[in-house]
């Protein structure tokens, strides 16, 4: 189904495909330590990150089932804490990931060698047909505001922020695999194991 640097086509099951990317990511990082910033009710935590090494979440909203986590917004806490402790980091969020994927690439050093696990939900599709860049997408990708046809783009700029956000990493994409969420909504679900150049 996934294949390392292979996009799957249209997915009418994206709960499957999101479980089974974090399936393929847990796999490949040895004794993983998960912090999933964007937590929520905990839907990857009870079919997956429930069987990591260890598992810390964030959310904005309270949950109170257990689970060990941060009640704040996830940039500020990842400003705030060492990430080093972990070796997979959780962007499921409902829109853009690339501010928080920024905060990683500028906080967690992967030292060389070492694999380091990313996972990305982009919803970022409406901002790219209305010709918006969202300010991290700009920074990451080097593109203007005012640029027309992104829409059609949407790929092209994901691949263009993950190439930017590797080389900011100084890390080197050891495996990647990608989902497409309904079409309307132009979800993209993204598994990356990442290694350190140093
Ligand atoms: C798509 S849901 C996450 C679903 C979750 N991963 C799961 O498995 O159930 C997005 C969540 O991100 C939270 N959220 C949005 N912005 C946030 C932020 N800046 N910091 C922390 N949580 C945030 C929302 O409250 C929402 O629960």
């Amino acid at each position: 189904m996934f294949q390392s640097g292979v996009k799957t086509d249209n997915n009418p099951q994206a709960f499957k495909a999101k479980v089974a990317i974090r399936r393929n990511v847990m796999a490949a990082i040895g004794q993983p330590a998960v912090f999933d910033a964007f937590a929520g009710s905990g839907k990857m935590y009870s079919e997956v990150w429930r069987e990591a090494g260890s598992y810390t979440g964030c959310d904005l909203k309270p949950q109170n089932d257990g689970r060990l986590m941060f009640c704040a917004d996830n940039r500020r806490v990842m400003r705030a804490i060492d990430l080093t402790q972990f070796n997979i980091i959780d962007l499921d969020s409902y829109g853009s990931p690339w501010e928080q994927a920024i905060i990683i690439a500028d906080r967690r050093r992967v030292a060389p060698g070492e694999l380091f696990g990313l996972i990305l939900t982009e919803g970022a599709g409406f901002a790219y047909k209305s010709n918006v860049v969202p300010t991290a997408i700009a920074h990451l990708t080097g593109l203007r505001a005012g640029i027309v046809g992104l829409g059609k783009k949407q790929d092209a700029v994901i691949d263009r922020a993950i190439a930017g956000l590797v080389r900011r990493m100084s890390c080197s994409i050891e495996k990647r695999w990608q989902a497409e969420g309904k079409s309307g909504a132009a979800m993209r679900y993204i598994g990356l194991v990442l290694k350190g150049k140093g």
